[in-house]
């Protein structure tokens, strides 16, 4: 022990050195006083990501959740396909390789940003059947019942994916629906070896596989669990796919695909009919925008809570000498957090589907709301979650994929879509051969009453017939001068909007390059529940020490969010591309 103390003093010392600055220098004056801010440092934290390199290329790049889609994506731009054409190609793949949260059963969001400068959104949101209504998921008493729109057909919406597709490629890709499909259906219908991470992501939900024989038929193996090494093969899947390839989104949405989801919807007393699916449509927009440091964040609207809360945060924290506190630092943690708590009050009291309600967005992103809510926040306490007024937004599915892919031209689309819950419902549709969403789960179940996770919800989120569910999804990008400088994005229901604003501030900040930001240790705060979230490895001692004489709570999770990511690096020209370190299958890859 003796021998320890030196060492414990030692090291003790280091972690409460201020840290240097570590980023790309941005000289940024503070109007606040930092006299009271405890400078310690995670610089501990920051030392194992020394090491970490990103995949590099000159021309192009794709990053994945799962290696096969990757390959797909790579192997149509090498065709000479443009990034659309790869990203609707790596679309359908990840329904078939990465059937968790690849689909075609569920919907997203897709930012492109074209060579000529263009920023465009498309939302393929899932949209609430037409005889859904607020109380759906309440008893005559009015209480929620717990399970109803996660494990019922009660829960599933009407699905966008095929038509956010086939959309995208129609208006922007340059290949026919047949050529960027080929992959896809050819890895159902031969199947694919399955290695370590994909066996690891289907024995999480292996129990839900036993429970319908026609889920147990594809993703068990004889009624055994899928071992590594082993050939998953999914015949009805291939041939779902080929209904889509000859008749295009009207096969989906007119034809006997919607008929099957509406008749097993039917028998297991869900709400879906063949109106919900001729009714629905895709949107584009313009995408949310704003400026930090020199950089553009380019990201998702309503719909999607992603970009204005990314947006809010930065706003917010602009002012503050994040690149000099440094990464993992009490300060940069302590603010951080702190605009994440007042973001997502805001996130969850005005936030919904734009086409039903109205959202704030100019007056919070505005320089004076930033201003009003860092004059709320102490220099050195936590500020409690109920000092901050909002309303709760609902506790959203942790399971979703990103991809990120940029071509040679210089067209690049960042995509994240979801199907809710790890394999959405759990439950196909007949010989659909795809998972089934349960994206309802993400309205409110009933405004101002704690819902099944303690939560109280926001009615601006409310079930109405053909709305959007509020979403956190947010692909993204950075842009430079108006140039391409980062895609990013990632799954985890609400910390998508974490994940996604660190993986930007570890590279614009704190100087990380692309693999060192994905992989670096994460938190997340959305105001309630309370406590903060953190990965091991983001905390030191010492750091978390002082933040707990601060007033913060914090609650360890062992990982979440895969922010499948690509920087285009201005000093160099080269493309760093980074598969985040939580999901093993990932691959990025560039020629
Ligand atoms: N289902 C997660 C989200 O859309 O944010």
């Amino acid at each position: 022990m003796r021998k320890l103390v030196p060492l414990l003093i030692a090291w003790l010392v280091f972690v409460a050195v201020p840290m240097p600055a570590v980023s790309a220098g941005h000289n940024v004056q503070t109007p606040i006083s930092t006299q009271a801010l405890d400078f310690s440092t995670g610089v501990a934290t920051l030392k194992t990501l020394d090491g970490l390199k990103p995949v590099v290329a000159h021309h192009a790049m794709v990053v994945t959740a799962q290696h096969l889609a990757t390959r797909v994506g790579v192997a149509i731009l090498k065709k000479g396909g443009n990034a659309v054409d790869a990203a609707v190609a790596i679309g359908y793949a990840l329904a078939v390789v990465h059937p968790c949260c690849g689909n075609i059963g569920g919907g997203g969001f897709m930012i492109l940003h074209r060579a000529n400068g263009q920023n465009i959104f498309l939302d393929f949101r899932e949209r609430a059947p037409l005889k859904a209504y607020p109380t759906l998921y309440q008893n005559a008493q009015g209480k929620v019942i717990p399970g109803l729109s996660t494990e019922t057909y009660l829960g599933v919406g009407v699905s966008g994916t095929v038509m956010g597709l086939n959309t995208a490629l129609a208006k922007y890709g340059t290949m026919s629906l047949q050529q960027v499909m080929a992959p896809a259906i050819a890895l159902a219908s031969k199947g694919y070896i399955l290695e370590p991470g994909d066996v690891h992501i289907l024995n999480e939900r292996i129990k839900d596989f036993y429970k319908h024989a026609n889920v147990g038929a594809i993703f068990l193996n004889h009624g055994k669990p899928w071992q590594v090494g082993q050939r998953l093969r999914q015949p009805q899947l291939a041939h779902t796919l080929e209904l889509i390839e000859k008749g295009g989104s009207k096969a989906f949405y007119k034809g006997s695909i919607a008929r099957a989801i509406v008749a097993s919807s039917k028998h297991h007393h869900g709400l879906l009919t063949m109106r919900d699916f001729a009714d629905y449509s895709v949107v584009w927009a313009k995408p949310v925008e704003c400026e930090y440091r020199g950089y553009t964040i380019v990201s998702d609207p309503p719909p999607s809570s992603g970009g204005t809360t990314i947006c809010e945060i930065l706003q917010i924290v602009k002012p503050y000498p994040l690149a000099k506190w440094g990464y993992a630092s009490v300060a940069s943690l302590h603010y951080l957090i702190e605009a994440e708590r007042h973001a997502f009050a805001d996130r969850n009291t005005y936030l919904g589907d734009p086409a039903f309600v109205h959202n704030p967005i100019q007056r919070l992103l505005s320089p004076e709301h930033a201003a009003k809510i860092r004059a709320d926040i102490h220099p050195d306490a936590a500020t409690p979650s109920s000092q901050v007024k909002g309303s709760l937004g609902p506790a959203e599915g942790m399971h979703t994929t990103q991809f990120s892919v940029v071509d040679a031209r210089g067209n690049a689309v960042s995509v994240t879509y979801t199907i809710n819950y790890l394999f959405g419902l759990g439950q196909i549709a007949g010989h659909t051969g795809f998972f089934l969403n349960n994206e309802m789960d993400d309205f409110t179940s009933k405004p101002g009453v704690p819902n099944s996770f303690g939560l109280v919800q926001g009615r601006i989120n409310q079930i109405e017939p053909g709305k959007r569910p509020l979403s956190s999804m947010s692909p993204s990008m950075v842009l430079r001068h108006g140039k391409l400088f980062m895609i990013t994005g990632s799954p985890g229901g609400s910390t998508i909007i974490s994940t996604t604003l660190e993986t930007m501030l570890n590279v614009i900040d704190f100087g990380m390059n692309m693999q060192q930001s994905v992989d670096a240790p994460r938190f997340h705060e959305q105001w309630l529940p309370a406590k903060v979230m953190v990965e091991p490895g983001l905390l030191t001692p010492v750091v978390k020490a002082r933040l707990e004489q601060m007033g913060y709570r914090f609650r360890q999770v062992h990982a979440w969010g895969a922010a499948m990511s690509i920087l285009v690096n201005p000093k160099t020209g080269w493309i760093e591309g980074a598969a985040d370190r939580r999901r093993p299958a990932a691959l990025a890859a560039g020629y």
